[in-house]
């Protein structure tokens, strides 16, 4: 099927074209869209183009209402649903039911209990989605997080991290990270960072996607 320009019906398969929030925006010289709108789509080209092809989005990252400390709010559930599919592994999963296996320290809405860390070095099976949303590194985390199993901070823990970034090479094909940096593993790439602001003065959350692009050389 042919892609035509919603305004003038050009062909748009013949002209370069770049996908932006699931428009189709093309350089063709359409008088269908009026100047904002051309704006929008120059300033979104340019920051695909220098953030090498990534996409993203900023947005407010709504209340956590439900009392246990890092709930997903509803704003980032629905971000997350609106992207996975397929088999889906949860790390860190606490309150949520997302995902078919659920590996959490203690929460009872997971589908195991028990460490990440012992469950990454038993687990042989593919996955198309992994989701997590490990504890980070923040003050006080002992008056913070201590309805958790355990406080530490696993984010800046590079043992632990090449565990995980072993295990994703192996059985992933993408990652959906909750975290306050934006990882990067390799034979991965960047689809798409949602910027997510707490308000106040916490810290701004990273939601990041990352999609296989390498087949593993394991
Ligand atoms: C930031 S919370 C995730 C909350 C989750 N996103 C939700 O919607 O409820 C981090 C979770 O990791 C769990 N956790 C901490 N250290 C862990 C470990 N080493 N292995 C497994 N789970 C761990 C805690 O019990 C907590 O539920």
């Amino acid at each position: 099927m042919k892609n035509l320009c919603p305004h003038c019906g050009t062909d748009l398969d013949i002209e370069k074209e770049v996908f932006a929030n699931d428009k189709l925006f093309t350089g063709h010289n359409c008088q269908g869209y009026d100047n904002s709108e051309k704006q929008k789509i120059i300033r979104v080209l340019s920051v695909l183009r220098q953030n090498g092809g990534f996409d993203f989005e900023v947005l407010g990252m709504g209340m956590n209402t439900s009392g246990y400390p890092g709930a997903f709010t509803k704003i980032v559930q629905g971000i997350i649903r609106s992207v996975i599919y397929g088999k889906v592994l949860h790390l860190y999963s606490g309150t949520s039911l997302i995902g078919d296996e659920r590996i959490d320290l203690e929460h009872p809405n997971a589908t195991k209990n028990c460490r990440v860390e012992d469950f990454l070095k038993e687990d042989t099976r593919d996955w198309d989605w992994v989701l997590l949303d490990p504890p980070y590194a923040i003050q006080r985390a002992n008056l913070k997080l201590g309805a958790y199993g355990e406080y530490g901070s696993l984010s800046g823990n590079t043992l632990w991290q090449a565990v995980m970034r072993r295990y994703c090479q192996r059985h992933i094909d993408n990652i959906l990270w909750l975290d306050f940096c934006a990882p990067s593993i390799k034979g991965f790439g960047r689809k798409k960072l949602w910027l997510l602001l707490p308000g106040g003065f916490h810290t701004v959350r990273v939601l990041s996607w990352l999609k296989r692009e390498m087949k593993p050389m394991l």
